[in-house]
């Protein structure tokens, strides 16, 4: 059932092409320039109406949540906070009939989740449920809901349901967009031409892999890591911390580039590796970013750079490159996401690490 795979997580994060295809069919309507969800009730009124949305989630789908953020702000002009279930059920938060209620779960029966979600329902939201497991809880609880389609997740650190709810907040962020008229038919169009190439960009990066075994051999005893990125990339570097503390259960920390002179610089010594999430695009600041290579190489640090197939710039400076296919801006955090989880994989492989179900943790967290 591992299809010839060591661990399910290795067969998930290879499945991804075929996840994300899965999440994307059916639902693009490339010659409307809209995008058809089976289970959509929201009428235009409704979605002009709103006012915010409110993303709520835990772990890995906090991070699409982030992600999800730059999405729905772009195309819909929405403002959009994204906050972490647990914090928020126990707090008294401000939900209005004119906010929109955003549950992101893999397996829709986190608790912290669900309990947020119920909360703010009650406080008259619109709710809306994205979930991969049909029939869940949050499924059920919600007022409508988007499946992401990923097939099931056994290995308890999560990949393709990861991709697959960033692909499903891109789409909804165009149908948004459209609904609101933020989005010309013309701009939808661009961004459904884009999303239709992810799964063969996605089979591309999987190209990485043997470059990354090399870097994951090289660092499998550090002690600590570093994940730096900018703008949308900065929930691909908590996501990156993320993944290798679950499995390899080295000390990770995922930081936006801009808030390392703040204090994380600190760390920074010879034994130190940084990966950095630089692909070339205005959104990510990309000078910037090379900024913050040039600042870890100057105190020592070891720099591991995930850049476009074609730069040529963070390529001179860093210690190890690992490139990815040049994507835009908002599909960038899918491409560059697939590197990181090869990087834990390995790492924890090496290590001797039970990958799928590592210490400590279950699949779903039905504890509050
Ligand atoms: O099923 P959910 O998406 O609600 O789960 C949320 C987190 O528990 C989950 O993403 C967790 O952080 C994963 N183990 C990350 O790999």
């Amino acid at each position: 059932e591992k299809g010839g795979y060591k661990h399910f997580m290795h067969k998930e994060i290879h499945e991804q092409p075929r996840a994300i295809a899965d999440t994307l069919r059916g639902r693009m309507l490339l010659s409307e320039g809209d995008v058809h969800f089976d289970t959509w009730n929201l009428s235009l009124e409704q979605v002009k109406s709103f006012t915010k949305v409110t993303i709520l989630a835990c772990g890995t789908s906090w991070h699409s949540g982030v992600a999800g953020k730059h999405m729905i702000e772009s195309l819909a002009r929405l403002p959009v906070e994204v906050e972490l279930a647990s914090e928020f059920r126990y707090r008294d938060p401000i939900v209005e009939k004119s906010h929109l209620v955003i549950a992101i779960s893999q397996s829709g029966e986190t608790a912290d989740t669900l309990g947020a979600f119920k909360e703010a329902k009650r406080l008259g939201a619109h709710t809306l449920a994205i979930c991969n497991v049909i029939g869940s809880a949050m499924t059920r609880e919600s007022d409508l809901h988007i499946l992401t389609n990923a097939g099931p997740e056994i290995g308890v650190a999560s990949t393709k349901a990861f991709t697959t709810q960033l692909v499903t907040l891109y789409l909804l962020a165009v149908k948004l967009g459209r609904m609101r008229g933020t989005l010309s038919v013309e701009g939808a169009q661009e961004h459904l031409t884009q999303l239709a190439q992810v799964p063969k960009m996605i089979e591309d990066v999987l190209k990485c892999e043997p470059q990354v075994k090399r870097v994951a051999r090289e660092f499998m005893n550090a002690q600590d890591f570093l994940f730096l990125g900018r703008g949308p990339m900065h929930p691909v570097a908590l996501e990156g911390a993320l993944k290798l503390k679950e499995i390899s259960y080295i000390h990770a920390e995922g930081y936006a580039g801009g808030e390392m002179k703040h204090g994380p610089i600190a760390l920074i010594d010879e034994k130190m590796p940084v990966v950095v999430i630089a692909p070339k695009h205005p959104h990510v600041a990309y000078e910037k970013i090379i900024g913050n290579i040039e600042e870890v190489r100057a105190r020592g640090g070891k720099v591991i750079a995930v850049i476009d197939e074609d730069d040529t710039q963070a390529d001179t400076l860093a210690d190890h490159v690992i490139r990815i296919p040049a994507a835009s801006a908002l599909l960038a955090p899918v491409v560059a996401t697939i590197p990181l989880q090869l990087l834990a994989y390995h790492v924890a492989e090496m290590r001797g690490n039970d990958v799928d179900q590592p210490r400590n943790l279950a699949k779903s967290v039905t504890v509050e």
